[in-house]
């Protein structure tokens, strides 16, 4: 089949290097794509968010699935736009309904869908520029430190932790009143402080049954140690090893099976990606937030450790036979490490030569942000490329990126140099 993949990250060049290796997958279009999926697939250069141009190009290549990779084109609707088209219904989207994609798109929503359905989650209130002055009081009652998200998509960035209730009041006024990120911060949620350690849960479901992926851990900041900036991810390892069989129970039976029962009771329409982000208190695994969407670096550990064919599981998402389908995992772990600009998350340039591609060994370098030009590839965003090996542990496959990593060179190069170090 014909099958277009919407984005142009490691996690599409991910899903791109799965997809074409299955016998069912006779033709990848990517749209934008980067220099990683042009070299094993069709780049096209549409916005994942401008429907009407994939909609010329889905009838004109004769596109028979759709696989969308990020969250924008999902809050969009994305989903609903193809339900709702005559010429495009019959063609199955991988990835929820406008109404699903909420659960990222807004804090909120995915609060109250968390406590409808009795999902273990922080407690929260939430606020309006009309409520500021509420908003300030409940902060008063609350412990230190604070943390404030902003409603809507504020690309990562709409998170904040503050250890003074001064400077949180601040902070809530500037978001409220002073729109620090915009219309996506014309609500806050205010949200008790979880102490305890952070894990994802990947979830694929047809929207009645469902599979869980394997684990990964994602390193956010920009700083070895976990210090300095939040970025997208510098890292990530599968699996993750304090995550065992008893602690997985729970977050099956408390957490992913409620999720998937609230979509059928609330009426929901959901065929993709569920990336449950959790803090485990004391073990008891508690939600902090949903994405649409898979993780990205994660699925530069997650997908080279799935056995199963990922076209024949997108099939059965379609059709809604998931549960036809047995998941053959991979045993060995796999690990990711993120090349990037110097400067990111802050400004940072692009446009800087990639050497040493054709030298890697053992490895395999997925493309984050990356551009042809005149044959040769350049950077072309702030993460750049991901180095994705395996190893019989989590020890063994880090110790080959980085070995990797030594023959890869581009000007104000950066990375971390102590993915998995937290983990011994
Ligand atoms: P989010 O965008 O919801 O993933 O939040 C970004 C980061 O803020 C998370 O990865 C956590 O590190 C942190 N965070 C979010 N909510 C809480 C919470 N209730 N308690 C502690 N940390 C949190
Ligand atoms: N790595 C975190 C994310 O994709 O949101």
């Amino acid at each position: 089949m014909t099958i277009l993949l919407l984005g142009s990250g490691g996690r599409e060049h991910a899903f791109a290097w799965k997809m074409i290796q299955s016998p069912l997958c006779d033709q990848l279009f990517v749209a934008p794509g980067n220099a990683g999926t042009a070299a094993i697939a069709t780049n096209v250069n549409i916005s994942p968010t401008d429907f009407d141009a994939i909609k010329t190009l889905v009838l004109q290549e004769n596109i028979e699935m759709v696989v969308v990779g990020p969250e924008d084109p999902l809050v969009k609707g994305i989903f609903d736009f193809f339900k709702n088209d005559d010429k495009l219904s019959h063609i199955p989207v991988i990835g929820p309904s406008k109404t699903g994609a909420q659960l990222e798109g807004s804090k909120e929503f995915a609060k109250e869908f968390l406590v409808k359905h009795n999902i273990p989650t922080a407690a929260y209130d939430s606020f309006t520029a009309e409520t500021v002055e509420q908003g300030c009081d409940f902060l008063a009652t609350l412990k230190a430190p604070y943390v404030l998200k902003a409603d809507g998509l504020a690309a990562g960035k709409g998170v904040l932790i503050i250890h003074d209730l001064a400077e949180a009041k601040e902070e809530l006024r500037n978001m409220l009143v002073g729109q620090k990120f915009g219309a996506a911060s014309t609500k806050v949620v205010i949200e008790e402080f979880l102490d305890g350690i952070e894990l994802s849960c990947f979830v694929l479901t047809d929207g009645k049954t469902y599979k869980i992926l394997p684990t990964a851990k994602d390193y956010k900041r920009i700083g070895e140690g976990d210090t300095g900036l939040n970025t997208g991810g510098m890292g990530a390892v599968s699996p993750v090893p304090y995550v065992d069989a008893v602690l997985m129970e729970k977050i099956e039976s408390r957490i992913v099976k409620p999720t998937i029962e609230g979509f059928q009771k609330d009426g929901i329409e959901y065929k993709g990606f569920v990336f449950i982000g959790l803090i485990n208190v004391n073990n008891e695994p508690i939600v902090i937030e949903y994405n649409v969407r898979m993780g990205d670096p994660e699925t530069e550990v997650v997908v080279p450790r799935l056995k199963t064919d990922l076209v024949e599981l997108f099939l059965a998402v379609a059709n809604e036979k998931l549960d036809e389908i047995t998941l053959e995992i991979d045993e060995r772990s796999a690990t990711t490490v993120m090349l990037v600009s110097g400067g990111y998350p802050e400004d940072y340039e692009k446009g800087k030569v990639i050497t040493g591609l054709e030298n890697i060994t053992d490895s395999i370098v997925f493309h984050a942000g990356t551009k042809l030009e005149n044959d040769t590839v350049i950077s072309n965003g702030g993460r750049v490329l991901a180095i994705t090996s395996y190893g019989n542990d989590f020890q063994e496959a880090i110790k080959k990126s980085y070995q990797n990593i030594d023959k890869l060179h581009f000007d104000k190069m950066n990375f971390r140099k102590d993915i998995g170090n937290d983990l011994l």
